[in-house]
């Protein structure tokens, strides 16, 4: 079955063909640039250049593959959560061309389906711990198998992401500054002592991170301060030494804690034998590492997405979708848009193999 995968649930206008689990090609259009002006997504901008760039990057993806829309079995999009300006572009595209064309149409938990990218590529085992730690969020889940997650954890303020990118906006790295930071942290030598473990002092699953941020602007008063610091930096190599060596203390700090809560959500799920790490921040080269460390030692496996599949991209959407509708699973046309801070509600049904089930009239 080919499934077209749509994102654009934050700053990315994404699509992408999956066939049978395989992905045949993607087409990205990134925002970056614009929002790097006001140092974060500003989401009235964003569903504008959702809506100017949806339409053309569709017909680019048909032409380039050369392929008509009758030819899509499914279509999949990201429902949220997300900025719901930019999740409606996305959604009300892929209605129209499930009603347009009839095929099966998947509204897709963008969160899931950060998760469910670790299987592009590789075989999945279950049951799994899933650690996903993207710039909206910071959670973790138990998955019984591909379509069953529980979920036990988030952030109860600011997700891994926002602390990356907040801390280095304080530093002076261009918006959004986790990848810099990562790349200055590599340059440098941690000092363990410098920023807490935050929020490890009880016994619950969740996370907290905005204290970091206090801390990284603490550490960059005291320690900055003598060589003039912060200034805005675009390049690794222009970064002082001091700065490195913050980055890597901040990057051990952030590594280290998600290490400590997936520790024990491994201790109250010994069933699992899997970590599927996902989201922006598992591009990261010190949490990658850590946790391959990690499940090495306990004898289990870690399955990440490629750097470049760990941030926000269709790939993953449509084959999350494929793994839904292969199961039979689908949605009619009347499903909803869901906003950041809502659950995504569990209403998938099993659907007919071609159209949809319970379509709602237009
Ligand atoms: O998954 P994603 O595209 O966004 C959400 O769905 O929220 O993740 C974007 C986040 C940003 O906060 C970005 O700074 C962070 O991932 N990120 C990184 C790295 N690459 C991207 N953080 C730390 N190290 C990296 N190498
Ligand atoms: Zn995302």
């Amino acid at each position: 079955m080919l499934v077209l995968g749509i994102e654009s649930s934050c700053d990315e206008t994404a699509l992408a063909l999956v066939r049978d689990g395989v992905l045949v090609d993607a087409v990205l259009a990134s925002q970056a640039d614009i929002h790097a002006l006001f140092g974060g997504v500003v989401p009235e901008l964003a569903s504008r250049e959702h809506l100017r760039y949806m339409g053309a990057l569709f017909d680019e993806l048909m032409r380039r593959q050369n392929l008509s829309p009758a030819a899509i079995g499914c279509v999949a999009v990201s429902r949220g959560p997300g900025l719901l300006g930019s999740l409606l572009v996305g959604t009300a595209f892929a209605k129209g061309l499930a009603l347009g064309t009839g095929c099966r149409i998947v509204g897709v938990n963008h969160l899931m389906a950060h998760l469910l990218a670790c299987g592009l590529g590789q075989e999945l085992s279950f049951p799994a711990i899933g650690l996903l730690v993207s710039g909206g969020h910071t959670s973790l889940y138990c998955f019984r198998d591909e379509v069953t997650a529980e979920a036990l954890g988030r952030t109860i303020d600011d997700a891994a992401g926002e602390a990356f990118d907040k801390s280095g906006k304080l530093l002076g790295l261009s918006y959004p500054g986790g990848r810099l930071l990562d790349e200055l942290a590599r340059r440098g030598t941690p000092d363990p002592a410098l920023f807490p473990r935050p929020y490890l002092d009880n016994p619950s699953l969740d996370f907290s991170f905005s204290g970091l941020k206090t801390a990284a602007a603490l550490a960059a008063r005291d320690l900055l301060a003598g060589i003039s610091w912060p200034r805005p930096l675009e390049r690794a190599e222009d970064a002082p030494q001091e700065l490195c060596d913050l980055c890597a203390s901040f990057n051990l700090a952030v590594a280290e804690t998600l290490l400590a809560k997936t520790r024990r959500a491994f201790e109250r799920h010994p069933e699992a034998a899997t970590l599927l790490l996902a989201g922006g921040v598992a591009a990261n080269s010190l949490v990658r590492s850590t946790f391959q460390r990690f499940m090495a030692g306990r004898g289990g496996r870690l399955c990440v997405p490629s750097p470049a599949l760990c941030t926000d991209n269709a790939a993953m959407v449509a084959y999350a979708g494929w793994i839904y509708a292969s199961r039979g699973l689908g949605h009619g046309l009347d499903f909803e848009t869901v906003p950041r801070g809502r659950r995504v509600p569990d209403d998938m049904a099993l659907t007919p193999a071609e159209g949809r089930a319970g379509s709602a009239p237009c």
